[in-house]
């Protein structure tokens, strides 16, 4: 059995992995530091799974502190989540944001060289595009200055992974994740914001439950087809699934080339206005919502070309838009039992 370092694996990406990766078959160790996330959430890995991952509270920005993880594991692969994630606290904070992204992968990268360690999975965004000129986006599309320290870290990310395959025998591949929205059928893991919530899915799920009194929709008067944003929201489980299979295809060795790049998203685009209908319809709940102005950096529309994704990974998202509307309500009702 080989066993995975999931590296802010009790985050919300990060906890569903963990989930498929148990259900495939594989041993997993979280390194985490709880900064963003609940120790709870292994106890209910567990009570989905049947088993308990291997757990270390460990902040790996520090370097002695990301050696311990792998003198305590024979670590065979790594899927690497952990992150600073908000894009907005990214500005003001932009040195705690580049030291601790930047320094995890490279403590996790030095241990790999060290130990002899050849597999990751790192996670990216669709933030490295920017503005796309021409849509769906292909995973060659020119990568645009980022409009913030979160987005410069994913696309820094990805240049030190793009030296590092070629000085080492690692080998890589980024997963450039749309957006990410839903919960587990369990409804026992989901996403857990900390504070007032930035992204649009748990803000329309803590208004419906009465935790916030209204949603602004950022903005009605962009050039598209209701006037708000489109994105290409895709289901956390679905995205969670992406992993194992490009864990497989390292082990393999079926990558083509030592670092890859696929975009995980569902190639479909959605406006904010459809994603509300959709929320609305399958919570059976009307939403107070109200247009206000733009937000800052905000792109205005952006959806994948999944064709790589799905020839070379095999890999294709499953669920609509519905199936992750409702499981976000789900999980938030959840959430609010307890
Ligand atoms: C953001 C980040 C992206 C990151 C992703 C996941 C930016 C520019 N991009 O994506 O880099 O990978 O989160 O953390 O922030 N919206 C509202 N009202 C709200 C919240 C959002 O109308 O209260 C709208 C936004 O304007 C946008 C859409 O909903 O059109 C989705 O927003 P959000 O969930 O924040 O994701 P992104 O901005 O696409």
């Amino acid at each position: 059995m080989k066993t995975i370092l999931v590296t802010g694996g009790a985050g919300f990406i990060g906890s569903h992995t963990v989930v498929e990766l148990q259900q495939s078959g594989y041993d997993v160790v979280i390194a985490d530091n709880l900064y963003n996330s609940d120790i709870e959430v292994l106890d209910k890995i567990e009570e989905i799974t049947g088993k308990k991952p291997h757990f270390i509270k460990v902040d790996l920005s520090k370097t002695k502190e990301c050696n311990l993880v792998f003198e305590t594991y024979n670590i065979d692969g790594i899927i690497n989540f952990a992150a600073f994630k908000a894009v907005g606290e990214s500005c003001s904070m932009p040195i705690e944001y580049y030291k601790n992204n930047m320094n995890i992968l490279l403590n996790l990268l030095d241990n790999m060289k060290r130990r002899d360690i050849n597999y990751i999975v790192h996670s990216s965004s669709c933030t490295v595009y920017g503005e796309p000129d021409s849509l769906p986006i292909k995973e060659e599309s020119p990568t645009k200055k980022a409009e913030s320290p979160y987005g410069n870290t994913k696309q820094m990310a990805e240049e030190v992974l793009s030296f590092v395959v070629q000085a080492t025998d690692i080998n890589a591949i980024a997963l450039r994740y749309f957006n990410p929205i839903g919960a587990h059928s369990s409804a026992k893991i989901g996403e857990l914001p900390r504070g007032v919530p930035n992204n649009l899915m748990p803000f329309i799920t803590q208004t419906a439950i009465g935790k916030r009194k209204e949603l602004v929709v950022f903005g009605d008067d962009y050039p598209t087809k209701d006037g708000t944003c489109i994105r290409d929201y895709i289901h956390v489980v679905d995205l969670a699934k992406a992993h194992i299979v490009a864990l497989n295809r390292l082990f393999e060795n079926k990558n083509k080339k030592p670092l890859e790049f696929f975009n995980i998203g569902t190639g479909n685009g959605f406006s904010v206005l459809d994603v509300i209908k959709s929320f609305e319809k399958t919570s059976n709940t009307k939403l107070n919502y109200k247009i206000g102005p733009r937000r800052k950096g905000d792109v205005i529309e952006i959806w994948a070309d999944t064709s790589f994704a799905e020839k070379l990974l095999g890999w294709k998202a499953q669920k609509t838009l519905d199936e992750m509307t409702l499981s976000a309500w789900n999980w938030e009702k959840a959430l609010s039992k307890k």
